[in-house]
């Protein structure tokens, strides 16, 4: 199993990019994000629950998208591998998911961390929020606070995978297809090392 985290903050484009990739490489996209709006769509008491949070820009806790992710990696065992896109986004969602990932004898092959500048981002949300229908991405200000959330609690998360060598920045402004072939050339250096022909 070859999994990897498509990192960067709010707006960088991990969605776009993880439909390429996952067209390509053949893998099970897990995205918090969209777990959670699927679960707010069905009315479920933790949807209205993390609707609350989400429509502020903060974060939903940490159990509940463990949880979530807890049942995803289990409903999945035979992927070719998992593509996590906003998850972890603390540094406790991390070490849960790494020893999820333990228990099922697998681990992370490599965290592909998307840089953007924070005029390109909110430029992009308000963008999209003309048309998505997110009401998280209508609001300058909530736009704002879930770019903060991030430096506060998410971009120690890098941290957390640069101990273990497993980071690696991409430049994430640019045309799409340009982007994505940065993230694949960066997957194929490193399924080539791990399959020990380099
Ligand atoms: P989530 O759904 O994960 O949203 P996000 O991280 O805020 O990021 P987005 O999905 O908005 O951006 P993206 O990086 O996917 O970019 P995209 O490809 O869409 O989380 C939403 C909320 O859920 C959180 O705030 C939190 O409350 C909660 N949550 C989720 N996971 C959680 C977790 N693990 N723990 C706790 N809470 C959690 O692109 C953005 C726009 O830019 C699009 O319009 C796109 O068309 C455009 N675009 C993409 N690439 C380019 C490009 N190269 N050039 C120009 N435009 C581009
Ligand atoms: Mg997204």
């Amino acid at each position: 199993m070859f999994n990897l985290i498509l990192f960067g903050p709010p707006g960088s484009g991990k969605g776009t990019q993880s439909e390429k990739l996952i067209s390509r490489y053949n893998f099970k996209h897990l995205s918090t994000g969209d777990l959670l709006r699927s679960e707010i769509h069905n009315q479920t008491p933790l949807g209205l629950e993390a609707k609350n949070l989400m429509d502020k820009g903060h974060l939903v806790p940490d159990e509940v998208v463990i949880g979530m992710i807890s049942s995803a990696l289990d409903a999945n065992l035979k992927t070719n591998g998992f593509l996590f896109d906003g998850f972890p986004r603390t540094s406790a969602q991390a070490e849960a998911l790494d020893k999820l990932l333990e228990l099922k004898k697998t681990s992370i092959a490599i965290m592909l961390a998307l840089e953007v500048s924070e005029e390109e981002l909110v430029q992009r949300l308000l963008k999209r929020g003309v048309t998505s229908g997110r009401s998280d991405d209508n609001n300058d200000m909530v736009i704002r606070e879930r770019i903060a959330e991030y430096h506060r609690k998410t971009a120690p998360v890098a941290d957390h995978y640069h101990k273990a060598n497993k980071v690696v920045m991409v430049q994430g402004e640019g045309t799409v297809d340009e982007i994505f072939n940065a993230l694949c050339s960066e997957i194929d250096k490193r399924i080539t090392e791990i399959n020990g022909t380099v």
